[in-house]
């Protein structure tokens, strides 16, 4: 089960350029497009006439036309014309709310009448030229709150990501856990390590040395519905660390919206703002490209994990010391949920009920 009142990242921009675009979000089936001066439109996936999707047809002057018979659909869901018929009792079909911000067409799966775009996660570094972002999509058949674990415990960077931002000391530093209201964060530092591939082509990237000994941080921010910010860097050993001057270090936000489809399935959409030489865009390309690779490895991992959670439901599963950021993620989830729906999410997808702490 999902959080419905809330703002969720639905696509981007290019996504609907020029035509439209059909994507179930928290179990809707939706249709988005730009209509009339340009704004986003979201309608229920589904023409009032025989309930073809409206996302196969195509947008003419700001309006959304049926692929099969050429209804089309006035943005506030209701039918506009059809040819040959009068169309004034065509029941309507439901519009969601839905903006565009911060590079990201969001949409309010739940009662249009609480969408507050004030309830948006903000995203400052979007709207500054002092930073630069790139990243993708990828289409994940796992329960969202899997990717949450996962971006919540980053031991697992040492052996999923062994050859580009993993290394032994993440095993050893102990990460620390705090909830605050609603936001969860999880922390890590390793003082005077060695950068790992990804982190020493950043620091080349931003005109430091990569063959000296570093600090290293990850600061993984939850918050609710399922999006998780991480603060990483590595800086020159012994300037700081986290607070070392720009000049020493290479430091960027991992930027994780995970948008549920399905009960086990999500739109992930990832990538990474950095305040370092942003107007290189060769070196955003090179960022993107390393993290595509280092994600497309979590994926493999997390359907596989959803199969065997879905072949062993009864299974119980074990939280250890490292584990807390998702665990304390998925409190607050369910508090939410109580708020909204009257009951958690429950262990159906992912049965969680043994508890064993790691000394
Ligand atoms: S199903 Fe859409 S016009 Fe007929
Ligand atoms: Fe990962």
């Amino acid at each position: 089960m999902f959080l419905k009142n809330a703002w969720y990242v639905a696509c981007t921009p290019d996504e609907i350029d020029g035509k439209p675009l059909g994507r179930k979000i928290c179990g809707e089936s939706i249709v988005f497009y730009r209509g009339e001066g340009g704004a986003v439109v979201a309608l229920e996936d589904f023409c009032p006439h025989r309930g073809a999707p409206l996302s196969l047809g195509f947008v003419r002057d700001g309006r959304l036309v049926c692929g099969y018979h050429g209804l089309e659909m006035g943005c506030d869901g209701k039918a506009s014309s059809m040819p040959g018929q009068r169309v004034g009792g065509f029941p309507p079909v439901r519009r969601y709310a839905a903006l565009e911000r911060y590079g990201f067409v969001w949409v309010w799966p739940g009662d249009a009448s609480q969408a507050d775009p004030a309830k948006l996660h903000p995203l400052p570094w979007a709207e500054d030229p002092a930073w630069a972002y790139g990243g993708g999509l990828y289409h994940i058949r796992c329960d969202y709150r899997l990717m949450i674990d996962n971006l919540m415990d980053l031991t697992h960077e040492t052996y999923v990501h062994a050859s580009s931002i993993g290394q032994k000391e993440i095993d050893e530093a102990p990460p620390k856990t705090v909830s605050q209201g609603d936001e969860v964060v999880t922390s890590r530092f390793m003082h005077n390590i060695s950068a790992p591939p990804f982190w020493q082509m950043a620091l080349r990237g931003n005109g430091l040395a990569d063959d000296v000994p570093v600090d290293r941080w990850q600061i993984c921010r939850f918050t609710p519905p399922s999006h998780v910010m991480i603060e990483v860097g590595v800086a020159h050993a012994g300037h700081g660390g986290y607070d070392a001057p720009a000049g020493r270090k290479a430091s960027s936000v991992v930027v994780d919206f995970i948008t549920p489809e399905t009960e086990t399935s999500i739109w992930y959409f990832w990538g990474m703002a950095r305040n370092f030489q942003p107007d290189d865009t060769d070196l955003t390309a090179r960022i993107r490209e390393g993290q595509g690779k280092i994600f497309a490895e979590d994926l493999e991992m997390l359907e596989r994990q959803q199969q065997n959670l879905l072949a062993w439901p009864e299974r119980s599963l074990l939280k250890l010391n490292i584990d807390a950021g998702g665990v304390l993620s998925r409190k607050v989830i369910d508090r939410l949920l109580v708020e909204e729906r009257g009951q958690p999410a429950g262990r159906t997808i992912v049965p969680i009920t043994a508890v064993k702490e790691s000394s």
